[in-house]
């Protein structure tokens, strides 16, 4: 079947929110995906992970320490322990009392209001973690709108096992010899690179679009990088300033 996440000739490439509007709000929010929606975001990008009583919530870190004002593994605090934490101050006052936001509550955020949402696996995760994420996917009926990424092959496989409806894309850092012989064997939708990296490979792109795969570029936040993927024909810029990156696009 055609992917329908290939960049149609003429169109832009996606504007992916990278953490929400993550320059302008507290990362990994609500308030962040709402400022990041009304921006133009096609995507926002926020990242998964499981509480110590298994619950999918939203944190980037492997400890809340960074961006609450708690501290400890996300994986050793229970879902009560982690919704009791101010997840805003730490960026301004005017966030005070800011809540790190469950993979439920975000989905039905965006289910409500619009938008997609690319939503990466981070770090390693078990087949039965992973199949609680497919679950609160499935529970707020937004499969067709959520894209799952990871740089952890294991978890890319499992989601592909338990939710083949879900399309899922291989984070890297930096490029594989062959990544279009990789995304065959992962059954990829997307190969998703660290822009810097992409941009030292410009034939990548076209090779990995012949073989019917994706390709969205992290996490590109200056013009001039904008213009370089844009021209590769990237299908997806992941970026901290959504709203500039969207004013960019519009303007031609
Ligand atoms: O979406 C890709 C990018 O988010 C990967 O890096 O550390 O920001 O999750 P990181
Ligand atoms: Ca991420």
């Amino acid at each position: 079947p055609a992917n329908a996440y290939l960049r149609a000739p003429g169109s832009p490439a996606a504007v992916i929110a990278h953490r929400g509007a993550s320059s302008a709000a507290p990362e990994n929010t609500l308030v962040a995906q709402e400022i990041a929606r009304r921006a133009g975001a096609d995507w926002i990008e926020n990242d998964v992970q499981p509480s110590a009583d298994g619950t999918p919530f939203i944190l980037h870190d492997s400890t809340v320490d960074r961006t609450t004002n708690g501290t400890g593994s996300i994986r050793s605090l229970t879902s009560a322990q982690l919704k009791a934490l101010d997840a805003g101050s730490w960026f301004a006052p005017h966030y005070a009392g800011t809540r790190i936001p469950t993979l439920a509550e975000q989905l039905a955020d965006l289910r409500t209001r619009g938008g997609n949402l690319l939503l990466e696996i981070k770090g390693a995760h078990t087949r039965d973690q992973v199949a609680k994420i497919v679950a609160v996917i499935r529970e707020q009926q937004m499969t067709g709108r959520v894209f799952v990424q990871s740089f952890d092959v294991p978890s890319l496989q499992y989601s592909y096992e338990l939710a083949p409806e879900l399309p899922i894309g291989l984070l890297r850092s930096t490029l594989d010899a062959d990544p279009v012989a990789l995304a065959g064997q992962l059954h990829l939708t997307a190969y998703n690179p660290a822009g810097s990296a992409l941009l030292t490979r410009p034939a990548l792109v076209g090779d990995l679009h012949r073989a019917g795969v994706a390709v969205m570029a992290w996490t590109i936040d200056s013009a001039a990088q904008w213009r370089s993927l844009d021209q590769l024909g990237v299908d997806g810029i992941i970026t901290n300033r959504p709203a500039e990156l969207a004013g960019w696009i519009s303007a031609g």
